[in-house]
């Protein structure tokens, strides 16, 4: 196959992706690459499905920036995984500020994600149903949610998205779990926990926003996260670098995009891989990370840059 979904159904697995976001989808350039469906099997919507997006004020829902992504995925044959329902960025005020007791916040969080799952009900192959509830020493983040309601917060959200759509498959979301240490064991135990608990979780995403040279061990942290009896995805992949890229860097980001990939590959739970955009023209992490970027495997100028032949590499 020349081609990354392609490729990655060849290698047995459910589809290769990438992130975009609705202002992105009138660059038609950019367009004609994301709707191959032989190019990129999956589609995540980066922004507009997150809480601020879809319940800007209590109870009051809307749907046009996520369903014109999930109708862009329907339109090209990709899959959609959503993202996402529970998360302590990018919240609207009245999530936080409003001081809720333990039982009005659980409704709160039971009536968003049930809703929202529930709106792309029979569209989403997958839910981030939890994105972000750890530090990276592997003590719970402390946000309104954990603040409010303990871990409860957790089943409440995976059983309303459960019962919204039986067909969804339900991930637990967070960076910094691409190899071994405290937060990878943080979120084994807790998947440990709630499938002992009968808990509807389906899906561990490792969201893979790695640096050019300095790889964790995918390998080992994805077949550990398989063996939880779960599915595994990888669902934000970029690996960034500081700007301007030389080809020697580019070599070593097209390496390191072969291996990431080629973890997947060896580990029979992983179902697929998503990148965090697929052109450095819509990375998020120059943004972010002042003087890094050139993350993605297409350049600013939509031309693919080695790490695309990583990826095949790390495939086939
Ligand atoms: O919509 C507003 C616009 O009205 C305003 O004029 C403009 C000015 O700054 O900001 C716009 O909002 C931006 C939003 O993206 C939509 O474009 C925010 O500033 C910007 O912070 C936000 O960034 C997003 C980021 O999440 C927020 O945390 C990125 O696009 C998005 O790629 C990124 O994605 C996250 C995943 O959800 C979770 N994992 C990490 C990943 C990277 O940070």
């Amino acid at each position: 196959a020349t081609k990354l979904n392609a490729a990655a159904v060849a290698a047995g697995k459910k589809y290769f992706g990438s992130a975009t976001d609705n202002n992105e989808l009138s660059d038609t350039a950019y367009v004609n690459i994301l709707k191959d469906g032989q190019q990129f099997g999956q589609i995540t919507p980066a922004n507009s499905m997150k809480w601020d997006a879809t319940e800007p004020n209590r109870g009051q829902f809307t749907f046009t920036g996520g369903d014109q992504i999930a109708n862009f995925a329907k339109a090209n044959g990709q899959l959609l995984r959503g993202h996402n329902c529970v998360w302590y960025n990018q919240l609207p005020g009245w999530v936080t500020n409003s001081g809720f007791n333990s039982s009005t916040l659980s409704s709160v969080v039971s009536t968003h994600c049930g809703t929202v799952v529930g709106h792309y009900k029979g569209q989403a192959y997958a839910w981030d149903v939890i994105n972000e509830a750890f530090n990276d020493d592997g003590t719970w983040r402390s946000d309104v949610f954990y603040n409010t309601l303990g871990q409860a917060f957790v089943p409440t959200a995976f059983q309303a998205a459960r019962a919204a759509d039986p067909d969804a498959k339900l991930y637990i979301n967070d960076y910094n779990i691409e190899g071994p240490g405290a937060k990878a064991n943080a979120v084994s135990n807790l998947v440990s926990t709630l499938k002992a608990q009968g808990v509807p979780i389906d899906g561990i995403g490792v969201q893979a926003h790695l640096i050019v040279g300095q790889l964790p061990n995918l390998a080992q942290q994805l077949a550990s996260f398989g063996s939880l009896g779960v599915e595994v995805a990888i669902t934000e992949l970029d690996i960034r670098t500081t700007l301007p890229a030389s080809s020697a860097t580019l070599q070593q980001q097209q390496r390191d995009y072969q291996t990431v990939i080629a973890a997947c590959k060896g580990v029979a739970g992983c179902v697929g891989v998503t990148v965090w955009d697929y052109t450095d023209k819509y990375s998020w992490v120059p943004n972010t990370f002042s003087g890094q970027g050139a993350a993605c495997p297409w350049d600013q100028n939509l031309q693919p840059k080695p790490a695309v032949q990583g990826i095949l590499n790390g495939w086939a």
